[in-house]
């Protein structure tokens, strides 16, 4: 048996119960994790309320889809990992098959990536999601260059903050948007180029900052009225992507209302990259190499122990943070 967050029923944090499970063993294509620090993502949010993409089709269900850890079991089927073996745990699968908030979980092979001596668990907890959802949208999709400019909200987000980091690795120009004031120095010492402080009317200093021709990548974490506004700031034929929808609130699409300009406006999920095995092997090779320059690195906002996984929750949704949120099992 092993210490499980899971719950019996959709709502907030409170939900949220550690329980006593048998992980069971691994199957083929899978292994069994000993779970050292799991990264907390805003799906688990969502999808514990019942407001995910993907709805939960079982109660009890388990959450968790980022960690760091030990192989304790390596079932049938499974090539170029051994128990023993330090590993990070990257989304790439259902939460309704898998969830790593647990001491040990039963994980697929696929998702794994070998973690190095020197980076340890709350580093490999935090720093895979957030990259490779940058990298897989604005490099391996959207063809990212030098000298492109990206405008990008929720700046101090994970995802942001890695967005920040990969822009400025391939020479490209990163204007944070934040709703928050007190995090413009923290992003402009990350690298953001512009700190705009808003959540309406980004579009006018956009163009202001490019000499009118727009940025050519828009990376949007919030969605909902707002779109309108960054989409007039996008450069003929340029990508505005959605990959996040804080607001909460119903996206319209503004092209018809702003006369039908060259804008691609397209949802983007890190699954793209990460259930397809060369595009996740080219992520992964990308944000090694950017780690091992020093030009990436896991912004951990705070850890939390196992036990104290609705205070995470609760933390996540008080939109206070800079950067990722760890929970440890130590
Ligand atoms: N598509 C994918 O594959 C994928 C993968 C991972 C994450 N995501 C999405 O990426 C986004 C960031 O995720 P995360 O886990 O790194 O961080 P997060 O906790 O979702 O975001 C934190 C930041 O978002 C901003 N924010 C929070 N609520 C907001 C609201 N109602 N309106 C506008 N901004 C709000 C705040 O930043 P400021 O104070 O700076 O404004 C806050 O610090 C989420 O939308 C998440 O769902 C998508």
């Amino acid at each position: 048996m092993t210490r499980t967050v899971r719950f019996h029923e959709l709502g907030g944090p409170e939900v949220m119960r550690l329980e006593d499970v048998d992980p069971g063993e691994p199957g083929p294509g899978e292994v069994l994790l000993r779970v050292e620090a799991i990264g907390i993502n805003r799906a688990e949010a969502l999808f514990r309320a019942g407001h995910y993409i993907e709805p939960v089709k079982e109660l009890p269900a388990r959450l968790g889809a980022e960690a760091a850890g030990v192989i304790e079991a390596v079932g049938p089927q499974v090539a170029g990992f051994a128990a023993g073996q330090a590993v990070s745990v990257v989304p790439a699968f259902s939460a309704n098959d898998y969830g790593v908030y647990a001491e040990r979980a039963l994980v697929p092979a696929a998702a794994l990536v070998h973690r190095p001596a020197d980076v340890d668990a709350i580093s490999g907890a935090a720093v895979w999601m957030p990259y490779v959802t940058a990298y897989g949208a604005l490099v391996e999709v959207g063809g990212l260059r030098a000298g492109d400019t990206v405008v990008i909200n929720a700046a101090s987000s994970s995802v942001g903050l890695a967005a920040i980091h990969t822009a400025l690795r391939v020479g490209a120009v990163p204007i944070a948007v934040t709703r928050t004031g007190g995090k413009r120095r923290r992003l402009v010492e990350e690298g953001a180029a512009e700190v705009i402080v808003s959540e309406r009317d980004v579009s006018g200093r956009v163009l202001e900052l490019t000499d009118g021709r727009g940025a050519e990548y828009v990376f949007d974490a919030v969605a909902g009225p707002g779109v309108t506004d960054l989409a007039s700031a996008v450069a003929p034929g340029g990508t505005h992507f959605l990959y996040g929808a804080l607001s909460g609130l119903p996206t319209p699409y503004p092209g018809f209302d702003l006369g039908m300009p060259a804008l691609n406006l397209r949802t983007y999920t890190m699954m793209e990259t990460t259930r397809d095995p060369q595009r996740l092997a080219r992520a992964v090779a990308f944000v090694t190499a950017g780690l091992r320059a020093g030009a990436f690195r896991p912004i951990v906002d705070r850890v939390f122990p196992l036990e104290e996984i609705v205070a995470a929750h609760r933390h996540m949704e008080s939109g206070t943070r800079f950067g990722k949120i760890v929970v440890t099992t130590g």
